[in-house]
């Protein structure tokens, strides 16, 4: 039988998966438009770049990456441990937070259990579900907020995993110390709530919870933490999880044993040791997240409070046009098109002067009929 004979098939669960679409690089906009300054506000990354610590130990280890990496991250998960004062064997470490959202999916659905999620919300907790065959429960937003009764109606006897961005993206919303108490203490036994806190150093509220509690209370709670985020290191993958034993433990038996890299883990280390530079990354955020919000107001635009380092904005207008003409400027945004919100965009916090760049930008699009 010639090979164009054979019919390879794969599972609808494969074939129902969603690909992700991230925001569009740099280096694509320069190929595309042949513009040399560009100034990319669309994945959440930390304008500032990494720590000048996390470059140093990059450099130190280049070297040696002949040799396998520490399967165990035993530096890093040292280090983390004593900062949160918790135990060790407490961490899960994976190639970015994505990779524990997948992990999550392997080690505990089946086909036929339920996944709660909100909506829209990070795509990937749906991912998760879908290749394990599960059935996604999506719970909107209420005006662009955790709907948490919702989320509590929504959990049967047959969930065992529900997700919560918290703060949530695309929105920049939260769920307070009160909801995610009212959410957790609705769990059944078999049943694990995901916090995702990609964005928790840029939360600023009182009433934003202390999840890592429900930790030590030995609760059926993971919660994701990322380097990718405020500690600049998007482009090395690596995040982490916190749960109790039990949890790591069912998650370690399906880690693939070198699926975080060498220089990820020391440059973690490192980035964390920079105290200066991540004070430096938050106060950017708290300063020109206000200042971003009102500037767009005025360009008459509906703004929702952010707890995160970007904004979740009602154009009123036609955003897929608004993107290409700030794309033809050299600003990179995301459209809102794909979390199903047509007129919206999520824009990154970026340093003063990218924002800057933006604003102007805009007004010059919005000056255009
Ligand atoms: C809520 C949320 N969780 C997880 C991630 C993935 O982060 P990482 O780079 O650690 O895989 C992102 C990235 O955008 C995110 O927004």
């Amino acid at each position: 039988m010639s090979p164009s004979n054979n019919t390879l098939t794969v599972d609808d669960r494969i074939t129902r998966l969603v690909p992700y679409h991230p925001g569009k690089p740099i280096s694509e906009v320069r190929r595309e438009l042949g513009l040399t300054e560009i100034v990319k506000l669309a994945s959440n990354e930390n304008p500032l770049g990494p720590s000048p610590k996390a470059i140093d130990a990059i450099i130190a280890a280049a070297a040696s990456v002949h040799v396998y990496p520490d399967g165990a991250c035993h530096d890093l998960r040292t280090s983390i441990a004593a900062r949160l004062d918790i135990s060790p064997d407490s961490l899960v470490f994976g190639n970015g937070s994505d990779e524990i959202i997948h992990l999550l999916g392997l080690t505990y659905l089946c086909a036929g259990d339920e996944v709660v999620v909100a909506h829209p919300t990070f795509s990937r907790y749906e991912s998760a579900a879908v290749l394990a065959g599960a059935h996604t429960l999506r719970v909107p937003l209420r005006d662009w907020a955790f709907d948490i009764e919702a989320m509590v109606a929504s959990i049967t006897d047959r969930t065992r995993l529900v997700f919560l961005s918290n703060p949530n993206n695309p929105t920049g919303g939260y769920a307070s110390t009160d909801g995610v108490n009212r959410l957790i203490n609705s769990l059944p036994d078999r049943c694990i709530l995901c916090i995702d806190e990609a964005y928790y150093e840029y939360a600023a509220r009182p009433d934003y919870p202390q999840a890592i509690e429900y930790v030590r209370q030995n609760r059926n709670v993971i919660i994701l933490r990322t380097f990718s985020k405020i500690y600049g290191l998007a482009g090395l993958r690596i995040g982490y999880g916190i749960a109790k034993r039990q949890i790591i433990g069912h998650i370690e038996q399906v880690r693939e044993p070198f699926n975080t890299n060498a220089l990820a883990q020391t440059a973690a280390v490192a980035a964390l040791d920079d105290s200066a530079h991540l004070e430096a990354s938050r106060s950017l955020v708290l300063e020109q997240r206000p200042m971003l919000a009102r500037r767009l107001s005025e360009m008459d635009m509906t703004v929702y409070p952010s707890e995160g380092n970007f904004l979740w904005v009602n154009t009123h207008r036609d955003s897929q046009w608004i993107f290409d003409g700030l794309l033809r400027c050299g600003v990179i945004i995301r459209t809102g098109d794909a979390f199903d919100a047509p007129g919206y965009l999520r824009i990154t916090i970026g340093t003063a002067q990218q924002n800057e760049k933006l604003l102007s930008a805009l007004s010059e699009v919005l000056s255009k009929p």
